[in-house]
């Protein structure tokens, strides 16, 4: 693969963000087990893996950013490739996770489609991503504000499109949960390291010290045979 995203030019503001979450409670959303092979699709820095490694038997980080992957704990196996073509065979892994990265790669249903075909039978597929606004005017003028800030956004998923994706390659919802969570500007810019002026732009749009987002997390599992 060949050329820098903005997530190797800003690998270790990314990383000391995601350092700083609590990955608990979506690690109990995987109910991990000891004969687990697990894989974290675009897992950048592997923070969710090393949270999972003395859960299951194996971890393993795939991700675009070869500079997040760097950092990623020793005992994370670090894979180097793109989510669209995952570079595993099919049944490969038990517990499949993808955490604020639909949003970020360039074919979502084609990602969503991989991640069906490397889980293994009765395996566990558990999925997190900020989603679109129901009003489609608001979700329009949002994803303006979100390329602004960072240009590798492609867009955010709306409710409901990756459960369908995924029921169509097989596999049916466990659980989900939405929740709507606060996060300060500021923050949120000087994550992405954008320019000086997309900076200005964005915090004028937003217009506020801080902003909501909706949140969507959920579960899935191989539908049963003949479901
Ligand atoms: C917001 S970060 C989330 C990282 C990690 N899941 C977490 O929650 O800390 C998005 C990640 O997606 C990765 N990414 C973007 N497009 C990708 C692609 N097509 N294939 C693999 N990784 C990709 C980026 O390199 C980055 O690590």
């Amino acid at each position: 693969m060949s050329g820098g995203s903005r997530f190797d030019r800003t690998a270790d503001r990314y990383a000391a963000h995601a350092r700083s979450r609590d990955w608990r409670q979506f690690v109990d959303w995987c109910r991990p087990q000891p004969d687990d092979r697990a894989l974290d699709v675009a897992g950048g820095p592997g923070l969710l893996s090393a949270a999972l490694l003395p859960l299951v038997a194996s971890v393993t980080v795939v991700d675009a950013s070869l500079r997040l992957l760097e950092l990623a704990p020793a005992g994370v196996e670090r894979v180097h490739a793109r989510a669209e073509q995952l570079p595993f065979a099919d049944g490969s892994f038990d517990l499949v996770t993808c955490v604020m990265s639909l949003h970020h790669v360039a074919r979502p249903p084609r990602v969503l489609d991989e991640i069906a075909r490397v889980l293994a039978p009765g395996g566990r597929v558990v999925l997190e991503d900020a989603i679109a606004d129901p009003d489609p005017d608001i979700a329009r003028r949002w994803e303006q504000v979100e390329r602004l800030r960072d240009p590798e956004h492609v867009r955010l998923l709306e409710l409901g499109e990756a459960r369908r994706r995924l029921h169509a390659a097989g596999l049916r919802l466990d659980a989900e949960e939405t929740w709507i969570r606060t996060i300060p500007t500021d923050r949120w810019i000087e994550t992405a390291g954008c320019s000086h002026g997309a900076a200005s732009q964005v915090r004028e749009l937003v217009g506020a010290a801080s902003f909501t987002q909706r949140m969507w997390r959920a579960r899935f599992a191989p539908a049963a045979a003949g479901a």
